[in-house]
């Protein structure tokens, strides 16, 4: 997709996307069709719809238990201020670089502490998980914010089938690092010790509310925003939300994570949203909902974990959530 195309990108109501069916059959009829062909004999050429942007999803299942009320972000807005470093740390410059990484094909390699460490293929995630749209809150440490239509299926589905064992206590995550193709790893600035990691307790791993993405919008991930894989986790800060997956490790210690390495007094591990911790530097009462700007800065409060303590503030009873940032 060229740095432009989304431009041109309809907005795809979830009712209008291709039932999961439709293209499975669609896929199937191409595949008897090589066969028929004979492509097949020499194994290259079976016609499979390789660009996975072309791939259409399930129709999302709307889970009413997990629908942000607020108006939505426009899709613009969501996708040209991000932040992906492995492309630069300008907001613009993922949504300018990121279409130089490849996506197809991907693999995710999951392994530690499970009893069947193994890999899994877009395809195969794809079409094996039941996928779902879900509009979250998401809250950057940075104080901006969004309300985005995500699709994907949460990741305790992806985590049961290699069967975590009992003495993983977290899980590890970890972001492709190619360098020929992720300009923001090549530049002398660059503070990141690539790959980007992030880490997750093993019961917020398995809670409901955490999300495995491939989409949003009725759409696949545009690369800027984390394709083909992502990990939502909306009642945490922005950061931990890592992108474009490859590895995943039940471990029994705490991970490491890239923004703890580099400021740990600034990031800390669980970074739940709490507008009554301030980050050293500035404060977390409020945020700027996107799309916002010097003259209409939509300036919001900001909720106890971003609006979803009622599901999540029993993970954290008993913790001085102050000492535990
Ligand atoms: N994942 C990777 N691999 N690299 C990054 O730089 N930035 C994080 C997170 N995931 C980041 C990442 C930060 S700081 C934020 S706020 C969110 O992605 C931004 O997600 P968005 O660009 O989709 O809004």
């Amino acid at each position: 997709m060229s740095k432009d195309d989304w431009k041109s990108v309809p907005q795809i109501a979830s009712s209008e996307i291709t039932p999961e069916s439709v293209w499975l059959n669609r896929r199937n009829l191409m595949k008897a069709a090589a066969a028929g062909a004979g492509m097949t004999a020499v194994g290259e050429t079976i016609a499979q719809p390789k660009a996975l942007k072309d791939l259409a999803f399930k129709t999302p299942a709307e889970n009413t238990s997990f629908k942000a009320t607020e108006d939505l972000t426009p899709y613009e807005a969501a996708t040209t201020y991000n932040n992906f470093y492995e492309f630069g740390t300008d907001k613009s410059d993922p949504a300018r670089y990121a279409d130089a990484m490849t996506t197809d094909p991907w693999e995710i390699t999951v392994g530690g502490l499970v009893n069947k460490p193994g890999k899994l293929h877009l395809e195969d995630i794809l079409s094996g998980f039941d996928l779902e749209e879900r509009i979250y809150r998401f809250r950057c440490v940075e104080a901006w914010s969004m309300v985005v239509p995500w699709i994907g299926f949460p990741l305790s589905k992806l985590l049961d089938r290699f069967e975590p064992k009992a003495e993983g206590k977290f899980i590890e995550f970890k972001t492709l690092y190619r360098r020929s193709e992720m300009r923001g790893t090549r530049s002398f600035t660059s503070i990141i010790d690539w790959p980007y990691r992030e880490g997750l307790r093993m019961d917020e791993a398995m809670h409901p509310l955490t999300l495995m993405t491939v989409g949003l919008y009725g759409k696949t991930l545009p690369n800027q925003s984390g394709a083909p894989l992502r990990l939502i986790v909306p009642w945490k800060y922005g950061f931990k939300n890592i992108k474009s997956i490859v590895e995943i490790n039940v471990t029994d210690r705490q991970p490491k994570t890239s923004w703890q390495d580099l400021a740990p007094q600034e990031y800390g591990f669980y970074a739940n949203v709490n507008p009554e911790v301030s980050h050293p530097r500035w404060s977390q009462a409020w945020e700027r909902r996107l799309p916002s700007s010097l003259f209409n800065p939509n300036r919001l409060r900001t909720q106890m974990f971003n609006g979803y303590a009622d599901q999540v503030a029993d993970l954290y009873q008993g913790m001085d959530l102050a000492r535990y940032y």
